[in-house]
């Protein structure tokens, strides 16, 4: 994802002024390459994001955090964004087509909820690589769904880990007489890296703790 950011962003004609990975060297071992860039945007490890945040924060550099699997401290890195009153954009899947297939889900999901016939399962599959499961946007739109809806409170995700595949999330809605499939398929991880960039620059003139439905409104 690092390298399809570098190139989406000198394809917008933007500079970057560090490159971060365990070969090259982490951020905290570079602190002063970091303090030259205007904005940092991270696809690391999710041991490492609440590490590079504040580091970000220490620096006053807001922080794009596309990275997955740290869910369980995103309120500890909302409430060290307000405490030191600085910028950053998270989210587990920056492609445009996932946020409208989000709204698209909920409407359908609204819509059979109350037609008892009707069980619901989501399958997602991913390159062989992905160190979390299920994914970070098959966790958001599980939240989605049992947050909004009781009718499917046992609702959750399978994971199938596969070659070379970039994200695809599918659900069935599934009765005795018919099935449902809704599925959003990224087909090459630029579409990622785009968002990602796109959200940066969103970013660098804002404040505060943001998600991509502040971006997208
Ligand atoms: N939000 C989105 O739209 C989106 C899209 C795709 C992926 N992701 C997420 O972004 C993250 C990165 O994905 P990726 O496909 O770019 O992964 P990747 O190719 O494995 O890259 C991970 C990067 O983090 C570095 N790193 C540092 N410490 C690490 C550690 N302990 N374990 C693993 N890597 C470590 C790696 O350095 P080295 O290269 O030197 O090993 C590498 O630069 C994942 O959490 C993934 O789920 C999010």
């Amino acid at each position: 994802m690092g390298q399809g950011v570098e190139r989406a962003a000198q394809a917008k004609g933007h500079q970057i002024m560090a490159r971060f990975s365990r070969r090259l060297g982490m951020p905290k071992e570079r602190p002063q390459d970091l303090a030259q860039a205007d904005l940092a945007i991270d696809f690391s490890h999710s041991a490492l994001v609440l590490d590079h945040l504040k580091l970000c924060l220490s620096l006053n550099k807001p922080l794009v955090i596309g990275t997955t699997g740290w869910e369980n401290e995103m309120a500890t890195a909302q409430a060290l964004v307000c405490e030191a009153q600085g910028s950053c954009l998270c989210a587990p899947n920056f492609s445009i087509g996932m946020f409208l297939f989000q709204r698209i889900v909920a409407y359908a999901a609204s819509l059979l909820a109350p037609f008892e016939a009707y069980d619901l399962c989501g399958v997602e599959y991913h390159h062989q690589e992905k160190l979390d499961a299920p994914s970070g946007t098959a966790k958001a739109l599980t939240r989605q769904i049992i947050d909004h809806l009781p009718r499917w409170p046992h609702f959750a995700f399978s994971s199938i880990r596969c070659g070379h595949i970039p994200g695809t999330h599918t659900l069935h809605f599934d009765s005795a007489a018919d099935t449902l499939t809704l599925t959003h398929q990224a087909r090459h991880r630029e579409g990622f890296a785009q968002g990602a960039l796109m959200a940066a620059e969103w970013l660098l003139s804002r404040k505060g703790f943001f998600t991509l439905d502040d971006f997208f409104k």
